[in-house]
Parts: structure tokens; C-alpha cells; sequence
């Protein structure tokens, strides 16, 4: 069981919480490039609670900085985006993305005053069509994370990103918890109705599967596994990765190179941003699963996702149209009907819904997490251990020095033919089998 008390460990982000030091130690995915024109307005951006401004300036280049003008705290949400800077419309005092303040045109220049001052900036780069903000205090920030996919060629990488109303962990929980996919999305399947070929098929057969968990160098990974016809094996592998990834299962393994970041917000609030190979034979590219008959199972719809307008609030960005105030869209006659077995349509809806339901942070105490949950479990004292070794004597978490441990990281399904082989032993001949980048 997880305590009060290291719930909150796990699930506070803010400056100087246990987890909040170990979120910025590593660089975060957090506004799409095309979020930020070049001399267009700034935009209001929540990251790890912090509330920030992003802008980019007449050389193309992004700023990161802290709202609050550095003067008497202005925001500079509200600042004009001109010539090589964001000048605050109170005093007229104008910084460039490193915070550096440009011009102080209501102090005299002979008073020098200007190089006093710095706005708080932090270090932002631009990959796979996103600006990754760096919100640690290190000269030297540490590498982008060196994910598969971000090493394909760009227009072969696509990114999703909707904002999920709940802690961030709650979020990627959602994603490591694969005990529920044969309910929550598929308990309404009767097995014998879907064509063994189907993907679906072997997570609707066996709603019980077996699993094993594992530490890994990124993090944690399971592989649920189950029988699949005489001398194979079907094999569902997942990934959790520092400080806030996931690989899912919902994927064909060969192909499946992707990120998923759960990116904290605030405490309550989080961005999934989903980056991913267009080429991959992932949930994406897949058609919608069907019975045998052709039609189609209801409730695994994956696109017609309807978003909302972004707004310039602090939370106004990438956010679903189904949420608690619509109930998510459910259909109690589908539910009653057993069409849809939740009620709700879609896959990843779903999933929101049943996170953002626990409410804005779980109440860790009050859960009994069974055998099942072996992945949680152990990805929560995964994230504790990394958090109290870092604020007890310095050690930094997985992959933040050292990059490249996330290469070896996949998820996704595929069979195999049963052997003597360990599990980890099947993941290593796979993935050394795999499509990689080139
Ligand atoms: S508060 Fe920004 S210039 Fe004065
Ligand atoms: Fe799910």
C-alpha cells in the first residue's frame, strides 16, 4: 500500500517537493512549435506548477520565462513581442529568452540598473515539432532523452497532445494498470464473436493474464502474457520511464516506437503529449477492431476525438470536450445494452475519464491494490526510491545523466513460440529483431 504521506511525495511537482526536484532534472516536452509564432503573442504556460510565458522572438528563438516581471511582478503574459524581446507593458522593461533585460526605458542609463536585473528564464530546444523546457538549475543541462522515435526523420514523426484533469501520476498509471483493457474497454466483447487475427482477441480472452515486473534501467516494465493457441505465446510489454513516460501495449512491438509523457502541469493537471512513428502498426494506423462479422466493436473508436478551442488561460490548452461536467459522453443505454461495455466511445476517452473520476489527486490511502497491481506497486517505490536518494545525497535519477538508456526501451504485442527462454530474454531477441531507426 502507498501512505498519505508518500502519496504526496509522489504527487507533488511544485519547486523543492521531493518529486518536483527529480521532474527538473531532465527536459519536458511542453508546447507544440506552432504554438509560438515569431513575434506573436506570448502564451500563459503551467509547467511542474510553475506559472510561466512562452514567446518566441524576431530570430526564431524560444523564451521561457517566468510571468512575473522581474520589476513588481507584472505579468508579462500581457507583454508587447517586439523586435528581439518581451517588453512588460507596465514599466516598458523588455528581456530576450535568456532572460536578460534589453532596455529599462524608465530608469536613466547612467544608473546602470539594467544589469542588475534578470528575468527567471529557462532553457528551451525544439524537436519533433515541440519545445522541450529544461527547469533545472544546471550550467550544463543534461541531454534530450534518446527515445527511438525522436531519431526518425521529422516528417515521419506525428504528436497528439490533450490535457488530462489529474495528477500526473494518476495519469500514467492509467496507462501501466493493463489489467483493466479487458474491461473498461472490452468487457462487452464476447470472444467468440472477434477472428483470433485480431489484436483484440487475446485481451478479451484471457481477462486474467499473467504477468511479470521488473525494475529497468529507464524505470519499470512489465509483460502481461497469456496462451495463445497450441506452443505460442501472446506477449503484452509496457513500459514506465523517469520521471514521467510511458510505452503502452496497443501496438505491434516490430514497429512501435513512441513516447508517451505525462507532463505535470500542476498538481492537478497534466498534458499528455504523444509522440509517435506515422509508419508504426500502433493503435493509431489500425483500423477500429471488429467482430467477424465486420462490424465494428463499439467503443474502440481511436480518432474522432473532439477538442476544445484553446484559450490563453493556464489551463485553456489541448483540452477534450467530453469531461465530469458532460459526464464524459456517457450513454447509459449503450452501457445497458452491453454495446459498450463503460458507455463511454473511444479508447483513450475512456481512459481519461477513469482517471480524471479519482478526482484531482488520489487519495493513495484509501485504495487496496491487489496482486494485479504488482506494476503500480513497484513503479511507485521505483519513483520514491529515485526521489528520497536524490534529496537525501544527490544521486540523480534513471536517464537523466545517461540518456541512452531509454534506446532500449519498447512496448507493444507479439507472439512467440514458447520456449525455456526468461521473459527478458524474449523482449532483448525481439527488440534486436525490430524495426529501429536508421
Ligand atoms: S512591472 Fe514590468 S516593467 Fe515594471
Ligand atoms: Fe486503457
Amino acid at each position: 500500500m502507498t501512505t498519505a504521506i508518500e502519496g504526496a511525495e509522489l504527487t507533488q511537482v511544485g519547486p523543492g517537493t521531493p518529486m518536483g526536484r527529480v521532474m527538473r532534472h531532465y527536459w519536458l516536452p511542453a508546447v507544440r512549435s506552432s504554438e509560438v509564432e515569431r513575434d506573436g503573442p506570448p502564451i500563459r504556460l503551467m509547467l511542474l506548477g510553475e506559472k510561466l510565458v512562452a514567446f518566441r522572438d524576431s530570430q526564431g528563438r524560444v523564451g521561457v520565462i517566468d510571468h512575473r516581471c522581474p520589476h513588481r511582478c507584472a505579468s508579462l503574459f500581457l507583454g508587447r513581442n517586439e523586435q528581439g524581446g518581451l517588453r512588460c507593458i507596465y514599466h516598458g522593461w523588455k528581456f530576450d529568452v535568456a532572460g536578460n533585460c534589453l532596455d529599462m526605458p524608465n530608469v536613466p542609463e547612467d544608473q546602470g540598473f539594467k544589469q542588475k536585473v534578470k528575468a527567471k528564464a529557462y532553457r528551451a530546444v525544439e524537436r519533433a515539432g515541440l519545445v522541450w523546457v529544461y527547469m533545472g538549475d544546471r550550467a550544463e543541462p543534461p541531454p534530450l532523452p534518446a527515445f527511438e522515435v525522436l531519431d526518425l526523420p521529422a516528417d515521419e514523426i506525428n504528436v497528439h497532445m490533450m490535457q488530462r484533469d489529474c495528477n500526473w501520476l494518476q495519469a500514467l498509471e492509467g496507462e501501466i494498470d493493463t489489467a483493466h483493457f479487458g474491461f473498461l474497454h472490452g468487457g462487452h466483447v464476447d470472444p467468440k464473436d472477434v477472428a483470433e487475427t485480431d489484436p483484440f482477441y487475446y485481451t478479451i480472452t484471457n481477462r486474467a493474464p499473467q504477468y511479470h515486473v521488473a525494475d529497468a534501467p529507464w524505470g519499470t516494465q512489465y509483460a502481461g502474457y497469456r496462451a495463445a493457441g497450441p506452443g505460442q505465446t501472446y506477449w503484452r510489454f509496457a513500459n514506465f520511464l523517469f520521471p514521467c513516460w510511458s510505452q503502452a501495449p496497443n501496438g505491434e512491438f516490430m514497429s512501435h516506437m513512441h513516447a508517451r509523457a505525462w507532463v505535470p502541469l500542476d498538481d492537478g493537471h497534466t498534458m499528455f503529449v504523444f509522440i509517435f512513428w506515422k509508419k508504426a502498426k500502433s493503435a493509431q494506423a489500425l483500423p477500429q477492431p471488429r467482430y467477424r462479422d465486420g462490424t465494428p466493436i463499439g467503443g474502440t473508436g481511436r480518432g474522432g476525438i473532439r477538442m476544445l478551442p484553446n484559450t490563453t488561460d493556464w489551463l485553456g490548452r489541448w483540452r477534450m470536450a467530453m469531461n465530469e461536467g458532460n459526464d464524459w459522453g456517457m450513454d447509459r443505454d449503450k452501457q445497458r445494452r452491453n454495446e459498450i461495455y463503460s458507455g463511454i466511445d473511444g479508447i483513450h476517452l475512456q481512459d481519461q475519464a477513469i482517471t480524471e473520476s479519482m478526482g484531482p489527486v488520489t487519495d493513495f490511502a484509501w485504495e487496496h491494490l491487489a496482486p494485479s497491481d504488482q506494476m503500480i506497486t513497484r513503479t511507485r517505490r521505483r519513483l520514491l526510491r529515485a526521489a528520497r536518494a536524490l534529496s537525501e545525497s544527490g544521486t540523480l535519477p534513471p536517464g537523466a545523466d545517461d540518456p541512452a538508456v531509454y534506446r532500449g526501451a519498447r512496448s507493444g504485442y507479439f507472439l512467440s513460440p514458447d520456449s525455456t527462454a526468461s521473459w527478458q530474454d524474449v523482449y532483448a531477441a525481439t527488440l534486436a529483431s525490430a524495426v529501429h531507426p536508421p
